[in-house]
């Protein structure tokens, strides 16, 4: 029995002074492996009387438990202490400040939106908005669109339900602002627009700047002063020409499109401007009096212009690009030049 102790107790020294796993695994092997102390004293109790051997073999396996007890603590401390040293190696500071990160830029639309809304405040308009799903009133009826008016079709227009839409441009603006202000009215109304359109010039969302000037003395020649002035000082070039054309809008009488002199070219004909020398820009006119009805404005008193404008156009022409779809691909190779 006394030699039982003695290996207890070397094996609970040989655990305490091991370092590592594999260390202890060697240790392991000298008292419970093949060769090892314990399978020795087991494999000698058959030499032992049939008195003895129950008494020894009990004892034998009590040391062997509490020998196979003290390797599970060991084992159990060497991983712990591995896991203490690798958080602390690996230790990891939340606090610090990320690396690489970028800074945040200006969308090219919104910069677009931005520079035409300063230079319209600039000549004394404000800025008034609206809703983006428009009732089927403001967006058509109001703006003298009869109910067979090809706006109407399904192919242009998002319906939401039988009286709504996503409004198609920012005309509705003028109407809500004129039923709630009376005149004087100097305002433009930017935002976004629906039509289900997509190519490389058309998006299904994109932004139009509506405009709208009503007072006893705004003339044709007003609306010509004032556009022309904006196209000049948008593209900075004292210099450009421009030109009106007849046309229709249900909301403008007479109507007319806007043209500017081709800013890639200078009118001399190129693939941007379809070898014409022009670029059409803007659609505009005089209020129609149907319209100033609606909104109980007496057209006998007051009359005004309107303009309605492609921001994405805009910025397209200012920053050469040729593909609007760049705009809404979110490749920040193509966005980061504007910033
Ligand atoms: N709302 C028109 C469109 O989206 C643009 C427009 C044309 C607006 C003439 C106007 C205007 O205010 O007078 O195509």
């Amino acid at each position: 029995m006394h030699e039982l102790e003695k290996i207890l107790s070397e094996a609970l020294n040989q655990f305490a002074v091991t370092e590592n796993a594999v260390e202890l695994e060697q240790v392991k092997a000298r008292f419970l492996g093949k060769d090892g102390h314990v399978t020795a004293l087991l494999k000698g109790l058959g030499k032992l009387s049939s008195e003895e051997r129950p008494v020894a073999g009990a004892r034998i396996n009590q040391i062997k438990q509490s020998i196979e007890k003290a390797l599970q603590q060991k084992r159990e401390a060497l991983q712990y202490n591995l896991l203490q040293q690798k958080l602390k190696a690996e230790s990891l500071d939340v606090t610090l400040p990320g690396r690489g990160m970028g800074y945040g830029g200006i969308h090219p639309v919104t910069r677009t939106l931005e520079r035409i809304e300063v230079l319209f405040r600039s000549l004394g308009f404000s800025v008034a908005s609206g809703p983006e799903i428009e009732s089927d009133f403001y967006n058509f009826t109001a703006l003298n669109i009869p109910e067979n008016h090809p706006a109407r079709a399904m192919h242009d227009t998002f319906y939401i339900d039988e009286k709504h839409v996503l409004r198609t441009h920012t005309s509705p603006v003028q109407i809500r602002y004129m039923e709630n202000n009376d005149p004087p009215i100097r305002i433009i109304a930017p935002g976004r627009v629906y039509r289900c359109d997509s190519d490389m010039t058309h998006s299904p969302m994109f932004h139009q700047v509506e405009g709208l000037w009503i007072d006893e003395n705004v003339s044709f020649s007003v609306l010509k002063e004032v556009l022309s002035d904006f196209m000049q000082c948008y593209f900075e070039r004292d210099d450009l020409q421009v030109r009106f054309r007849p046309s229709f809008f249900p909301f403008t009488e007479p109507s007319a499109e806007m043209d500017i002199q081709c800013v890639q070219c200078n009118g001399k004909g190129c693939r941007v401007c379809s070898q014409t020398g022009w670029l059409e820009v803007l659609g505009s006119g005089m209020v129609h009096p149907n319209v100033l009805k609606h909104v109980n404005i007496d057209s006998e008193k007051y009359l005004g212009f309107a303009f309605g404008l492609g921001v994405e156009r805009l910025a397209m022409l200012r920053y050469g690009v040729a593909d609007l779809r760049l705009f809404y691909d979110g490749d920040l190779r193509f966005l980061k030049q504007f910033n």
